[in-house]
């Protein structure tokens, strides 16, 4: 699916401590597209994901997602649309601790009437032999693995993940962005991913640069592969 953004503002806070966390963004993202959201702490990135999933609402502006205006719908139709088509990985893993590595990727695939299966995917991102593990017993970068399995599994059009790899080294970063890029093009998900780390702007078919809640610039790009790239340029 593709999503547009069409002159979206959003605010925190009132009088003296009122921020503009997003200042007239627009944006077009094609369907397929791996974009890549740059800039520095505190210039809307975050927000500019929580707004464009519609996990949180806009102030002015409007968003569709396939041809859907989510802007306009209402809280629950906007829960179903995005239970049905939108996943999530954070850089905070966000599993459930009690659950298993296969139970924790088997709660996204619940969601939809026809998922992956969670065993295949745990199978792509590396996971097989740790399927009966636990949360805790996996190192950042399994668990990291195991989210995005999660996300995968209800075969969403759109993947939306904010510092994917913020809590991860080098090489286990690499690892779970080659995991992304190659799931990107089997699939057509279209994945929005957030950094502040300017070398994986390469991996990006478009890269987006915010600063202070204004979009500064967007280019197009010939991907590299995940391995290539330059580890906090
Ligand atoms: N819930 C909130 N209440 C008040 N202000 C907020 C809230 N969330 C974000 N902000 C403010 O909005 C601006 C943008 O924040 P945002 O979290 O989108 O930045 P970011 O680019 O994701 O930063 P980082 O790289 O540190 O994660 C900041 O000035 C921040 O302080
Ligand atoms: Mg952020």
């Amino acid at each position: 699916m593709g999503i547009q953004l069409k002159s979206v503002t959003k605010s925190y806070g009132e009088g003296d401590v009122k921020t503009k966390a997003l200042d007239d963004v627009s944006m077009d993202i094609k369907d397929g597209a791996f974009v890549v959201v740059l800039g520095p702490s505190g210039s809307g990135k975050s927000t500019l994901l929580n707004v464009m999933s519609g996990l949180d609402s806009l102030d002015q502006g409007e968003i569709t997602i396939g041809g859907a205006r989510i802007d306009q719908m209402k809280d629950k139709e906007l829960t179903a649309f995005r239970r049905k088509h939108v996943g999530f990985v954070f850089q905070q893993y966000n599993l459930l601790h009690t659950l298993t590595v296969k139970e924790n990727v088997e709660i996204g695939a619940r969601l939809v009437d026809e998922p992956h299966d969670p065993m295949r995917l745990l199978e792509d991102v590396g996971l097989k032999n740790h399927v009966t593990k636990y949360p805790f017993q996996l190192s950042g970068g399994e668990q990291q693995r195991v989210s995005i399995a999660r996300a995968l599994a209800k075969k969403p059009k759109v993947l939306f993940c904010d510092e994917p790899t913020g809590a991860l080294d080098e090489k286990m970063g690499k690892v779970v962005l080659g995991i992304l890029q190659r799931l990107n093009k089997k699939h057509n998900t279209t994945v929005v991913l957030i950094t502040h780390n300017a070398g994986i702007a390469r991996l990006a078919t478009q890269v987006v640069r915010l600063n202070s809640g204004k979009v500064v610039s967007v280019h197009d790009n010939k991907p590299v592969a995940a391995e290539e790239i330059s580890w906090g340029e």
